[in-house]
């Protein structure tokens, strides 16, 4: 199988065979991620990194992964210093970047971008992010996580927070169909998952439950993802307020929980985690962040066609 110049813009882009052998492909990688191993599969070749909105993990691994892959990166550096400002628009600043380097990391505020991208780069891109439609490079990651630390076939998880906006949750529950996962989400009212997706796992047999309460679910489920309220996506800040505080896990809920359970997020967290999870044995939020390197090498290893 190869996945040679391949854009990487949406998890729905790829087969469970395809997913599959990223994941394997990640986990051949990893002593390398964890600089056990050095290669250099990426000697010659430069990783553009453009980054339109904040990022910690993305960015970060993105560039670890091609250090420990042996290339060398090109940086965007903030948006203020660059022609952005001048109002240079994203498809030119596509066909420039694309003369400077053999693949591109994209992060873009606004839906779609990353898709609109690839009309206009004459290399691959990775989509680092683009508003709240799609974050492939986090959900091979997640599978990654969930692959390693618990079971991906048949998988009974429940995902919580902010389900309207977050794209981690919307990419990760399509990933999780193909392997037949039983969802429940968990979610203020105001933040439920969006109608169209719920129907679409529908209609792909996976059963679907919807509720307000961790209490309710954190006894039946092997996988808790949880996740932040995104306050930069709300437009009403009134609106941030009535339901930041909802949702939270805490050494008290887990005393209900199963002794398997693992408890993901996408990070950064606010509150909604507290800092008494951190130790038990069910947090894997920060395994969940290293497992971003070896699967972000696999990604670059893949498209720029340096393993086959
Ligand atoms: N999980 C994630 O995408 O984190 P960053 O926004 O810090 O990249």
């Amino acid at each position: 199988m190869s996945l040679k110049n391949r854009h990487v813009i949406s998890v729905k882009d790829f087969s469970r065979e395809e997913i599959d052998y990223i994941l394997d492909t990640a986990e051949k990688l990893e002593p390398a991620a964890r600089g056990e191993e050095r290669l250099r599969l990426l000697d010659g070749k430069i990783i553009a990194l453009l980054f339109f909105e904040p990022s910690t993990r993305t960015r970060l691994s993105f560039e670890a992964a091609v250090h420990r892959l042996g290339g060398q990166v090109l940086h965007l550096g903030s948006v203020e210093a660059s022609s952005v400002m001048k109002g240079e628009n994203l498809a030119d600043n596509m066909r420039v970047t694309s003369n400077y380097a053999d693949l591109i990391v994209l992060r873009h505020p606004l839906d779609g971008s990353a898709r609109m991208a690839t009309e206009f780069a004459s290399v691959p891109i990775i989509n680092g992010g683009d508003g709240s439609v799609n974050h492939p490079t986090q959900t091979f990651l997640d599978l990654f996580t969930i692959r390693r630390e618990s079971h991906l076939e048949g998988l009974k998880i429940a995902m919580a927070g902010d389900l309207k906006y977050g794209r981690t949750v919307h990419s990760l529950c399509h990933a999780l169909s193909l392997y037949g996962a039983e969802m429940t989400f968990v979610s203020p009212p105001e933040l439920r998952m969006p109608s169209e997706i719920v129907r679409d796992l529908q209609k792909n047999r996976i059963s679907v439950k919807e509720t307000d309460s961790l209490e309710e679910i954190i006894g039946d489920v092997e996988v808790l993802y949880m996740t932040r309220v995104q306050k930069e996506r709300f437009l009403d800040p009134e609106e941030y307020e009535k339901v930041k505080n909802k949702l939270k896990i805490t050494g008290d809920l887990l005393s209900t929980a199963g002794p398997n359970l693992k408890i993901l997020h996408p990070l950064p967290r606010v509150d909604e985690i507290f800092p008494e999870v951190d130790s038990t044995p069910h947090a894997c939020y920060f395994k969940q962040a290293f497992y971003g390197i070896p699967v972000r090498m696999a990604l670059l290893a893949l498209a720029t066609g340096v393993i086959e």
